[in-house]
């Protein structure tokens, strides 16, 4: 969602901030804006893409100035309170104009703020909730913006990362936040904060990630770091562990496009060093419980939302088939909301590639509450749901910058059966059976490699479908969530109406939308139920609907009965979801491209959403 770029230092602070922004893009938005001090306050907005924020500011201010400019913050805003207008785009002024905000979140109370400030003779120009927090930092402001921000933040409901400069203190930048998450990376002689390390990795690798309610005065050579009540705190500086290039494209035309090929890659990352074929089990260090704890688990309630709801499904089918253990999928907006039942021998584990989607966080401290134990399978390091959970594990699949997700939803699910696999270990599992599974994990980046190969095949069939407006996925057993996924990844990137169904279900209503002009992607990997699902692709032939297969290669039924097959490779029931999923995404994105659509960036959404 919304984006924060802050810098100060020697170098030219609005060429990096633009470039900080860009390289935020991904994260979905519709309006942009920049604030920078230099001799007093010029700020500048701009709707849609950043490059016309960069236009409009290579336009209007001149190249001394620009050349000149030492701090500044900037923001790309996807709308929530008021539609994109340059009005409503960050940064915001404070009464005064001496002090502009960008603001990630949501100020909950805002109206109740705002109608007490317009009272006291405030006037808005805009209809965000942001405008509001400038103005109450204004109220508090005399001399010291550190005091400023803190007093107004005590006044704030709702969640918030912020950064905030001011004319009277030209040599620093305040930042904070809660719920919405601040990194500081620390380099020479330069400070640059963002909301994403992608638009700092470029700069410096040593980085802070900020806790809820912690508050920051970022100065060129250093931080100061402080509670909201502005007591000292102090935070580890960590490293991120990878470079610049894994955030570009490296040649590929889109960034989906290069995450999905860069899955064998991918996986081997998730894999290394946590297969322990000596014990037949898996090696996950951020999962600290011991054996005997393990064994006591009762329950494990996996919550996720979009496409890491659909790894959720695969795993309660894993922790089930390998650990012998009961296993429940919650869509964490629910979870939250429900009144669940949760015991103190219940394992939550919260899926999120961001590690920063509201739902799931909201979920993670229900489940606490409850006092269940929570463990988080997130992709991003330092995200607040890694840090909340404290026990987990990364994926370490690198940053997806696609909004479409891929690379983590494959790495999801290997996480998911090494954690099934340990569990197990500790159970029911036999010593062969735990070597078997090891010995079948070693080959997945291979067998993915195996579908990529595949890749021009599936862009000409994919060419036959892409003019369609309706399509539907269906497949059971572990290839049903693959069938959710399937459809979820066609929707989001081509727009085209997409369901995703059990096989079984077809009969009990949506066989009434087929007919010749609506196809249906068929999972019939050499799985358990493939016959079944073989019978539900008669009844779709029987209506007349093209049938696309994504099938064991040299699956003779198939190839008999469905218009176009892709073929993947055999494998276990395990990881048949796995090697589907992957023909998949390849499907859905030569659909897409052929439809001129915008992949990475589809309409409307947003990378991570950090609102409910
Ligand atoms: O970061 P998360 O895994 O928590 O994100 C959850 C969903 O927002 C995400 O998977 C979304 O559905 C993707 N656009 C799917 O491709």
């Amino acid at each position: 969602m919304c984006g924060i770029v802050g810098y100060i230092g020697e170098d030219k602070a609005v060429d990096i901030l633009l470039s900080g922004l860009k390289r935020l893009e991904y994260r979905g938005y519709d309006s942009a804006g920049i604030a920078v001090l230099n001799g007093g306050m010029q700020v500048s907005h701009a709707v849609g893409k950043v490059q016309q924020l960069a236009d409009r500011v290579y336009r209007d201010w001149t190249p001394e100035f620009i050349s000149a400019t030492r701090l500044g913050i900037a923001h790309t805003r996807w709308a929530t309170h008021g539609p994109p207008t340059e009005n409503n785009a960050h940064p915001h002024l404070d009464q005064s104009g001496r002090i502009a905000l960008v603001h990630n979140g949501i100020i909950e109370n805002y109206s109740d703020l705002r109608q007490r400030l317009a009272a006291e003779g405030h006037t808005f120009s805009s209809d965000t909730d942001t405008e509001v927090l400038a103005h109450l930092i204004g109220e508090y402001f005399d001399g010291d913006l550190l005091s400023a921000v803190c007093g107004a933040l005590r006044q704030v409901e709702g969640t918030f990362g912020i950064a905030a400069i001011c004319v009277e203190q030209s040599d620093r930048m305040v930042v904070a936040r809660r719920g919405s998450p601040i990194v500081i990376g620390l380099g020479d002689q330069e400070t640059i904060v963002a909301s994403d390390a992608s638009a700092i990795v470029a700069h410096t690798d040593q980085v802070i990630y900020m806790d809820d309610d912690d508050v920051a005065v970022i100065e060129r050579d250093g931080v100061d770091l402080r509670n909201i009540h502005n007591v000292p705190v102090s935070r580890q500086v960590s490293r991120i562990e990878w470079d610049a290039k894994a955030a570009e494209k490296g040649g590929f035309e889109h960034f989906m496009l290069k995450e999905i090929f860069e899955q064998p890659e991918a996986l081997r990352n998730t894999i290394r060093g946590r297969l322990d074929l000596g014990r037949a089990s898996a090696i996950l260090s951020g999962l600290s419980l011991t054996s005997r704890e393990m064994a006591e688990i009762q329950r494990v309630v996996l919550m996720g939302c979009g496409t890491s709801l659909h790894a959720a499904m695969i795993g309660e089918y894993f922790f089930e088939d390998l650990a012998d253990l009961p296993a429940d999928v919650e869509q964490a907006a629910e979870f939250r909301y429900r009144n669940p039942i949760i015991h103190s021998r219940d394992l939550a584990v919260a899926i999120s590639q961001s590690g920063e989607t509201a739902d799931t966080l909201a979920a993670v401290r229900e489940a606490k509450n409850k006092g269940a134990l929570v463990a988080g399978v997130c992709n991003v390091v330092g995200s607040t749901i890694a840090r909340e959970t404290g026990l987990g594990v990364y994926l370490h699949a690198g940053p997806e910058i696609g909004v479409a997700s891929t690379k983590a939803f494959t790495s999801q699910l290997l996480v998911l059966l090494m954690m099934a696999l340990k569990f197990g270990r500790c159970r029911r599992l036999s010593r062969q059976s735990g070597e078997a599974l090891c010995r079948e994990i070693e080959q997945v980046p291979d067998l993915v490699q195996q579908v990529l190969q595949r890749n021009q095949q599936i862009a000409e069939i994919a060419a036959k479908y892409s003019a369609a407006r309706d399509f539907f996925f269906v497949g059971r057993g572990y290839l049903y969530p693959a069938a959710l996924e399937g459809a979820l990844k066609l929707k989001e990137i081509s727009y085209i109406h997409a369901e995703g169904y059990h096989a079984a279900e077809l009969k009990h209503g949506p066989i009434a939308l087929l007919h010749a002009d609506v196809p249906v992607m068929a999972l019939l990997c050499d799985v358990p139920g493939k016959e079944k699902t073989l019978g539900n692709v008669e009844e779709c032939k029987a209506r007349h609907a093209p049938v696309v297969a994504v099938a064991t290669e040299g699956d003779r039924d198939a190839i008999r009965i469905c218009e176009d097959v892709i073929e993947v490779p055999r494998t276990s029931t395990y990881l048949s979801p796995l090697v589907t999923v992957v023909a998949m995404q390849v499907f859905a994105y030569h659909v897409a491209r052929l439809r001129g659509c915008e992949i990475d960036q589809p309409r409307n959404l947003a990378k991570s959403v950090t609102v409910e």
